[in-house]
C-alpha cells in the first residue's frame, strides 16, 4: 500500500475512533524512540507524519507557511531542498530528523539555554569598520555570486578583495561564497533560497546591520512525542529528502 493511501485511511479510522486516546498512546510510544531509526515505509511514521502535519499548521506555519497559510517574510521555507542549517551528523552533515527535533526543542539563537547560535550575520556598517564604499564593493560582488546580470566587474573585482580580505566574509560563506552549513552561514551562490531580499538595496542593507534570524524554542509548550511527531512532519515532507 502506498503512503498516501495509508494516510487516508488512518485518518479515516481517526474519525471513527477515539482519536484523542490513541493519539496520547502514539506521542508516548514516539517519546520512547530514536526517531531516526523510524523506518518512512513503517506504520509508526505515517501515524507521526499526520499528527506532525496537524502540530505544524498550529505552531510552525504562521511563520514557515502552510497549506493556506502564506510564509511569513524573512522565514525559510522547510519544504525545499536546502537546509541553511546543516544536520550534526559528522559522516555526511545530512540533515537526520533527530536535527529537526533538536532545532524544534531548543530553537534557533532562542531563549533557552541549549539553543542554536554557532554565528550570525555580523553588521558590518559600524563607524570604525567596514566604508560605505567597501560595503558597495563587497555586495556588487555578492550580486556577482549569486548570478545578477548587471554586474559592474570591475567594481565586483575590488569587492572580493574586501571579501577575502579586510570583510573575512570567507570565513563564514566559503572562499566563493558557497555558504557553510555548519555555521548556519547562507549559500551566496543560490538567491531562490535568501531570506533577506536580492536586491542591491537588500543586500547593502544586510552587510550593514547584519541579520540572525530567529526560531522559537518548544520545550515546555510541546511534548516530547509531539516535537518529534513534527520533526518526522518536517523531515518527511521536504523535497530534498525523496519521499
Ligand atoms: C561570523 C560568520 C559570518 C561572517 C563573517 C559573515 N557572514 Fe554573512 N551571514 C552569516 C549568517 C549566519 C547568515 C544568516 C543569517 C540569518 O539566517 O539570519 C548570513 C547572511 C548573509 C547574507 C543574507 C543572505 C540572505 O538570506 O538574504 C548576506 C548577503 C551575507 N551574509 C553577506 C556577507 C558578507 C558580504 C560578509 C562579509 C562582509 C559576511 N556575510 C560575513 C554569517 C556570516
Ligand atoms: C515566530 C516565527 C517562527 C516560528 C513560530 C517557528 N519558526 Fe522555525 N524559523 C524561523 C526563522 C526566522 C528561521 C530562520 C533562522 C535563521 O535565520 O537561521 C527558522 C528556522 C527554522 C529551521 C531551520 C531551517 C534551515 O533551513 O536550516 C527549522 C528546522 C525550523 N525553523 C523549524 C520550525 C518548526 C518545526 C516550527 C514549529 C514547531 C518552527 N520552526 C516555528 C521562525 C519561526
Amino acid at each position: 500500500m502506498n503512503g498516501f493511501k495509508t494516510i487516508m485511511l488512518m485518518a479515516a479510522a481517526c474519525m471513527l475512533n477515539a482519536c484523542g486516546d490513541s493519539n496520547a498512546k502514539l506521542m508516548e510510544r514516539l517519546a520512547a524512540v530514536d526517531i531516526d531509526s523510524i523506518k518512512p515505509s513503517s506504520d509508526l511514521h505515517g501515524k507521526a507524519m499526520l499528527a506532525g502535519q496537524k502540530l505544524f499548521a498550529q505552531h510552525c506555519a504562521q511563520c514557515h507557511g502552510g497549506g493556506e497559510v502564506p510564509r511569513a517574510v524573512n522565514v525559510p521555507d522547510l519544504s525545499d531542498d536546502y537546509w541553511l542549517i546543516g544536520g550534526e551528523n559528522l559522516d555526511d552533515f545530512n540533515i537526520r530528523a533527530s536535527d529537526i527535533e533538536k532545532r524544534i526543542r531548543f530553537g534557533i539563537r532562542a531563549d533557552h539555554d541549549a539553543t542554536w547560535k554557532e554565528t550570525m550575520m555580523p553588521p558590518r556598517g559600524g563607524a570604525s569598520d567596514l566604508t560605505p564604499l567597501e560595503i558597495y564593493q563587497v555586495a556588487e560582488y555578492v550580486l556577482e555570486r549569486a548570478g545578477a546580470t548587471d554586474i559592474d566587474l570591475e567594481i565586483a573585482m575590488h569587492g572580493e578583495a574586501v571579501y577575502t580580505g579586510k570583510g573575512g566574509c570567507y570565513d563564514c560563506h566559503g572562499q566563493k561564497g558557497e555558504g557553510a552549513s555548519a555555521f548556519g552561514a547562507t549559500d551566496l551562490t543560490r538567491p531562490q533560497y535568501w531570506l533577506y531580499g536580492k536586491t542591491r538595496a537588500a543586500v547593502t542593507d544586510v552587510i550593514t546591520a547584519g541579520a540572525a534570524g530567529v526560531s522559537p524554542a518548544f520545550e515546555g509548550k510541546l511534548t516530547p512525542g509531539e516535537m518529534k511527531a513534527t520533526a518526522i512532519y518536517v523531515h518527511g515532507s521536504a523535497k530534498s529528502l525523496g519521499f
